[in-house]
């Protein structure tokens, strides 16, 4: 693979340097209109932004109609720097400060998703302070296992995430009584890189008795938030189908939060061959790209498939995938299989446009990957790489310290 749509990924490497993401308008736009396509007509599909940040990724996303799932106040004002208009944003996260709820008040969003009683009663105070009422989901933890990496699971009673099922009706009943509250609706998210349906048809059957029990104790549930969690590879459709299943004949507005889905498809991350190095047994391919550009496999174990963007080698070798980063654990992929490489080299890890950039840092005062888009035959950097000298600056020396 060398191209990402007309545009070569060699090239860009001559212009840019490496490492580099990349990230395709063409398919951005098909996994958004699939997903579209796959959930009831009228959801709300609030782009988790977390997944990728990019103004370019989101202002392309906005202009689809796309809403947005913050869980910052910094997400927050990206996302209307982007063009999502605040009716369309909804705010996650178990530390919202009241701060951040100010800044989503003064914005006019359209739902906190809120996980603890305690927040509930900050976000109260705050709406109630200024005569206002913030539209409320509570994130119910149905303690239902997701079946994927056990640091990307949150809805069993394990994490943290949400309000324990069993209390849901009781800080329900608290909510009905707070002027500055306005409970609008039942939020749920099981975790991520979910390729099974089953949990997510059993975490939305819990979800929906609930819903009839809180009308029947009196609250108007009007939406369905569903979180998000959709991995990849997997179905929309399916999903849209059991999503749809699950709640027939109950009257709410759906909400979806996907991330990954609509982005991990979207991206690579393209690096060039520094060494390869043979050891005992195993020959390892020492990229230019670290675990601080992508740490997704040091920390669950993830798996990208990689292929050579450019290369003269022939044959195939078997490659363990190492980063320069000085840590055991700055590997990418072991016992590879691939055409054989060579310094010099380009290679690409794929699905790289989740968890990717967003995830990146400068450790070993490595400035993260530059991010690049590419339109048909056009491609412009969206975020340059910061330079050294910018990463220096960053720094500043106490008076007392230098000459
Ligand atoms: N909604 C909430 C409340 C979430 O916490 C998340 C993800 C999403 C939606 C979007 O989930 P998605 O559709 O992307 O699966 N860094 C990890 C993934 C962490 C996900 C955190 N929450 C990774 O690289 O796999």
């Amino acid at each position: 693979m060398r191209h990402i749509e007309n545009v070569d990924l060699a090239e860009v490497a001559e212009a840019v340097g490496t490492p580099f993401y990349c990230y395709s308008v063409a398919a951005l736009i098909r996994a958004y209109t699939m997903f579209g396509l796959a959930v009831p007509a009228g959801s709300l599909i609030a782009y988790s932004v977390k997944a990728n940040g990019n103004l370019a990724v989101l202002t392309l996303l906005a202009e689809m109609g796309a809403g947005a799932d913050v869980v910052s106040g910094g997400e927050l004002k990206k996302a209307l720097a982007a063009g999502i208009p605040a009716a369309r944003i909804v705010f996650s996260g178990v530390g919202k400060t009241k701060a951040e709820m100010t800044l989503a008040l003064d914005a006019g969003i359209h739902q906190f998703n809120v996980e603890s009683e305690q927040e509930l009663l900050a976000l109260n105070d705050v709406a109630a302070a200024t005569g206002k009422s913030a539209p409320v989901a509570l994130r119910i933890n149905p303690d239902v296992d997701a079946k994927t990496h056990a640091k990307i699971t949150t809805g069993t009673s394990e994490n943290k995430f949400g309000v324990p099922i069993a209390r849901a009706r009781g800080i329900y009943a608290t909510a009905a009584t707070l002027p500055g509250i306005r409970v609008v609706g039942v939020d749920v998210h099981i975790g991520s890189q979910v390729t099974a349906l089953g949990p997510f048809e059993a975490a939305f059957a819990r979800i929906v008795d609930l819903t009839k029990q809180l009308r029947a104790d009196g609250h108007a549930i009007e939406r369905l938030d569903l979180g998000g969690g959709l991995g990849v590879p997997s179905d929309p459709k399916s999903y849209g189908k059991v999503a749809a299943r699950a709640v027939a004949g109950l009257d709410v507005q759906l909400i979806f939060e996907p991330g990954r889905a609509l982005v991990a498809e979207a991206g690579v991350l393209v690096a060039r061959v520094i060494y390869v190095k043979p050891g005992e047994g195993r020959t390892f391919a020492i990229l230019d790209a670290g675990m601080n550009d992508l740490i997704r496999p040091a920390l669950y174990d993830a798996h990208h498939d990689v292929v050579r963007v450019t290369g003269t080698g022939e044959g195939r070798g078997v490659y363990d995938l190492v980063g320069p980063v000085c840590e055991s654990a700055d590997v990418f992929a072991r016992d590879y299989e691939m055409p054989a490489l060579e310094a010099g080299d380009l290679v690409a890890f794929l699905n790289a446009g989740a968890y990717g950039a967003v995830m990146a840092s400068a450790y070993n005062a490595r400035p993260p990957a530059a991010e690049v888009m590419v339109q048909g035959r056009e491609w412009s950097v969206v975020r340059p790489r910061l330079t050294d000298d910018a990463l220096i600056a960053a720094d500043r020396i106490p008076h007392w310290l230098g000459p």
